[in-house]
């Protein structure tokens, strides 16, 4: 039971602290109850809570949708909002589709994505993902629309993935309404990482096909691989991007799905057509929370925040200590791979996949050192805030190390 969170650290209801290392499920970027967050949140709710987006709009959420769009890949000029990462990639899906629907290729129903993704937990973000036998989603395979997929990536293969994905785009170019991609790291699937050279040969085969590539940075956006988008280090830009998570900086439930001005326009009314064409063509997703005032403020604020305090820039001296740190996770006996983009940092303690006996033992592990830590199956890894203070990070490290030993010392 956590009852205080401060910066980077937790309290529980006995008083005992623990450090976050994994930033609350990635989203606390920077650190518990930023005070400046915490104020543009006061100062919000003192004027408007909410407001509906229908027909009506408020000046923090137009506001955020220009920032936004000026720290976003060059040529992301509209934005869609929501209120988490899964949503997020449901409403890029909605879009794609839709826009091949009423816009000249109808038979582009279908979409392609990665093998061992991670992209939410609604049905549609799971039909990204897939139900492979044992995996996290079996049970819901009936419910699930057809994915095309690009082959495992193996033993780190990723030119075959990309090799793969360049001919069913070829191939089936009148059929793909889109390719998902988590750019660079694949999180939840278990922290794999590929080079940018992949995402960009995976952005020309999709321009080629004149399909859209749709990046979702729920994950890696907001600065955790080093810079501001994964998509950055490639030089791509996708034509829609969504973010959530670091987006609030973990304050409230708030997402945004990003797209060019092309797809954009492709759900205004048809030139020419007096008064009804607009809302027939018009993009069906407006729930009650879109565009939410309070969401809004914080992620402005957020936005500032990285700005003023050079946020982004602050990864690289805390990715060289977590460096530092996995080349000492990987002297020990039994460690079977670390790994590390940015601020993440990942070594495999077992080959046992989701379902290993090693998460939970290097879970308590971790609680002893006084680290609160979630590892996926038997890989365990580091997330911490993009601002955590190097003192802190020194703690996280020395105790990740510390509990990696313990957890390999047979029982
Ligand atoms: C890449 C990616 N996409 C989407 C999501 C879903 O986000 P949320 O849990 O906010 O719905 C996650 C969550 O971990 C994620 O890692």
């Amino acid at each position: 039971m956590i009852v205080e969170a401060q910066g980077a650290w937790l309290v529980d209801a006995d008083g005992r602290r623990y450090l976050d290392g994994i930033s609350s499920w990635w989203t606390c970027t920077l650190g518990h109850r930023h005070p400046r967050l915490v104020a543009a949140l006061a100062a919000q709710v003192a004027r408007v809570d909410h407001v509906s987006a229908g027909g009506a709009l408020h000046p923090a959420t137009a506001a955020l949708a220009a920032e936004l769009c000026a720290v976003a890949p060059a040529g992301l000029e509209r934005v869609h909002f929501s209120d988490d990462g899964s949503t997020a990639v449901e409403v890029a899906v909605k879009i794609a589709f839709q826009y091949w629907q009423q816009n000249g290729r109808p038979a582009r129903r279908r979409f392609l994505a990665l093998s061992s993704a991670y992209h939410g937990d609604t049905l549609g973000a799971v039909s990204l993902a897939g139900a492979a036998p044992g995996g996290f989603f079996t049970v819901f395979a009936p419910l699930l629309f057809d994915v095309a997929r690009s082959p495992a990536p193996g033993e780190d293969d990723w030119d075959r993935v990309a090799t793969a994905i360049e001919e069913r785009l070829a191939q089936d170019a009148d059929t793909i309404a889109g390719v998902v991609v988590e750019p660079l790291l694949q999180g939840a699937g278990g922290m794999t990482i590929y080079p940018p050279a992949i995402l960009r040969r995976i952005r020309d085969a999709a321009t080629r096909a004149d399909t859209f590539l749709i990046a979702d940075e729920v994950f890696t956006g907001y600065g955790r691989t080093g810079t501001m988008w994964a998509c950055d280090q490639a030089g791509v830009v996708p034509d829609l991007l969504c973010t959530a998570k670091g987006f609030t900086a973990g304050m409230l439930p708030m997402a945004a799905t990003l797209a060019t001005a092309r797809i954009y326009d492709g759900f205004r009314a048809a030139p020419g057509v007096a008064g009804g064409g607009g809302s027939s063509r018009a993009l069906m997703h407006g729930h009650s929370f879109c565009g939410h005032p309070l969401g809004a403020a914080v992620a402005r604020e957020v936005l500032a925040i990285y700005r003023d305090e050079r946020v982004v820039d602050g990864v690289a001296p805390r990715a060289a200590r977590i460096a530092a740190m996995l080349a000492q996770v990987a002297a020990l006996p039994g460690v079977a791979r670390t790994r590390q983009l940015g601020i993440v940092g990942a070594v495999d303690l077992g080959d046992g996949g989701y379902g290993g006996a090693m998460g939970p033992r290097f879970t308590d592990a971790a609680l002893r050192h006084g680290l609160y830590l979630r590892p996926l199956g038997d890989t365990a890894y580091v997330c911490p805030p993009l601002n955590i203070p190097l003192a802190d990070l020194d703690t996280l490290c020395d105790g990740f190390v510390a509990a990696v030993a313990d957890s390999l010392r047979s029982p």
